[in-house]
């Protein structure tokens, strides 16, 4: 197709999609600073984006370009990525730091320029360098084009962001040095519903404010649930109700009525609240399923007529560890017949088994120690000077990134795990494109491991089974759901077990595979895809932009490695 072809069948693919409004530029301006924040009787200097926590929401509608100028004002290096977007022959615009571009200079700017297409639901977007995203985060809201009616599930009255964070307490520059060093004593201070402690928080008798819902009775809210969390997935509950689940990482899923939600970092929810209890006040708590940290808002009926000495009911939450619920909520989501759902792919090209784990070692004669986390038993580091899209784009990987080794597609039995094996390495693993990749995802098969949420950058992927114990592929083939499995961007692999994946490479670029819990992502729990060219123009990666940042005499900021 030459080029006044390729021209002509988009726009003829424009016109053909846009049943409701044209399609818009949306554009926004970030300014990233450091602000003092007083949570707990204490100011700590965070990084925000325009001065605020969570950052703006930006509301799209499905087909629309985004234009966002980040302007550095901070003193650290950052990149912005677009969690879930799948920026088709755009890789330059992930904002994955040190993959797909060097990070933004202070005093620089940079602009991120995409299309949101064939996606509806909830993202969102945050700073991809170091532990920055505890701060710099914020919502991604994909409407349908054809208006609000067309959602498959009744119109709400509402949209509501409901961003889960986690406030450390110190500033996120420190953190990163810490999780190098130390283990599991950094827990953060508390959970955050849209920037708020809640009152099961306080110091010295002085009582964190509560991030507060307004409802009226008999209304339907969309609640679009974003977990920003660095360390923990959440349990989600709300007094005297139930949520219909309607859409995963902006995918819609069957209706699913369930009085609990189970978020991991990185996905996010879209869950409709009927506003059915009798007028009051309901706790909505979020508690961490591993840590003691949790936070609480408050449902508030018919605010005019409120009476603030009724007491706040407050739901049952799971205990501490209870990995059922969470297990239980992930394996009962199924994808929903929709314009926009792709078929599961029949066959498979590539199968890769990845042993994930974190452990505590010491080297040196038990002289330094720190976490290492490893995907079969590689530990990632980024590359210390040239992005990786970088150097792939210009065909110099090998020449110029050293660190490099390719990603091993299975490890004999015996080496699983094993600590005199782990190698440090900027991992790859090469993919012919539209390779359908399956992926079996195993966690330690024994008691003292966690789960880990795994996000693949710049794909959705198929969810077909989750189990516990050791992957057995005789028996666990045969329970893959091929017809209805969600589709998602990042998937917990249960504690104690593994979860099966499957996605088609169709997107050339450099693509990052990671844990989207902090501590085991910065300890080396990442790989990347490098997906090759196809054979036509519309299957080919364009040049970079044209203020891609250098990198060039800049220190690269937080990267971790
Ligand atoms: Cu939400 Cu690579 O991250």
């Amino acid at each position: 197709m030459g080029a006044i072809g390729v021209a002509l069948f988009l726009a003829v693919a424009l016109a053909a999609t846009s049943g409701g409004g044209d399609a818009v530029i949306v554009e926004h301006t970030f300014v990233v600073s450091q602000i003092k924040l007083r949570y707990l009787c204490n100011d700590t200097l965070v990084t925000l984006v325009n001065g605020q926590l969570p950052g703006p929401a930006i509301e799209v509608t499905e087909g629309d370009s985004l234009v966002v100028h980040v302007i550095n004002k901070s003193p650290s290096g950052l990149t912005i990525h677009w969690h879930g977007v799948k920026q088709q022959l755009n890789c330059w615009a992930d904002g994955a730091g040190m993959i797909t571009q060097c990070p933004i200079q202070p005093n620089k700017n940079f602009t991120y320029r995409f299309n949101v297409r064939g996606q509806e639901g909830t993202l969102w977007w945050h700073a991809h360098v170091g532990c920055l995203r505890a701060t710099i985060h914020g919502a991604l809201l994909i409407r349908p084009r054809s208006g609000p009616n067309s959602y498959p599930f009744p119109r709400p009255h509402k949209e509501i962001p409901i961003v889960i964070g986690e406030w450390l307490g110190m500033d996120p520059i420190k953190l990163e040095t810490r999780i190098q060093s130390s283990i599991l004593s950094d827990e953060p201070l508390s959970a955050t519903i849209n920037g708020k402690l809640g009152d099961a928080n306080n110091c010295s008798g002085v009582i964190e404010d509560n991030y507060i819902l307004n409802v009226e009775q008999g209304k339907t809210y969309l609640l679009r649930i974003v977990n920003a969390a660095l360390h923990s997935e959440y349990y989600v509950k709300i007094a005297g109700h139930t949520f219909t689940v309607v859409a995963a990482d902006a995918n819609y899923v069957k209706p699913y009525t369930t009085d609990i939600i189970a978020i991991a970092p990185g996905e996010t929810l879209d869950a409709l609240l009927v506003a059915d209890a009798s007028p009051g006040r309901y706790y909505i708590v979020a508690n961490s399923k591993s840590m003691r940290v949790k936070t609480r808002g408050i449902v508030y009926y018919n605010p005019s007529k409120r009476s603030d000495d009724t007491q706040v009911m407050e739901p049952d939450m799971p205990g501490k560890d209870d990995a059922a619920a969470s297990f239980y909520f992930h394996g009962n989501l199924t994808s929903l017949p929709h314009p926009l759902a792709q078929p599961v792919p029949a066959n498979v090209d590539e199968q890769l088994f990845m042993a994930i784990d974190t452990t505590h070692m010491c080297r040196e004669g038990g002289s330094v120690c720190g976490l290492v986390s490893r995907m079969n038993n590689i530990s990632f580091q980024l590359p210390p000077r040239i992005p990786l899209l970088k150097a792939h784009y210009y065909h110099n990987v090998s020449s110029s990134v050293s660190t490099l080794q390719e990603f091993p597609s299975i490890i004999p039995p015996g080496l699983v795990y094993n600590d005199g094996q782990t190698s440090k390495a900027t991992s790859v693993r090469r993919l012919r494109y539209n390779t359908t990749v399956e992926i079996v995802f195993q966690c330690p098969p024994v008691m003292y491991s966690y789960s880990n949420p795994m996000h693949l950058h710049g794909h959705d992927f198929f969810v077909l089974a989750q189990g516990h114990g050791k992957y057995d592929a005789d028996k666990d083939m045969q329970t893959y759901n091929l017809v209805d499995p969600p589709v998602r961007n990042t998937i917990l692999v249960p504690v104690v077990g593994w979860t099966v994946i499957r996605f088609i490479a169709s997107n050339p670029g450099v693509w990052f595979l990671h844990c989207h819990y902090e501590k085991h992502a910065s300890s080396g729990m990442a790989m990347a895809f490098m997906v090759e060219n196809g054979p036509t123009l519309d299957s080919t990666l364009p040049p970079p932009p044209s203020d891609y940042p250098s990198c060039d005499d800049q220190n690269n900021g937080l990267e971790f490695e």
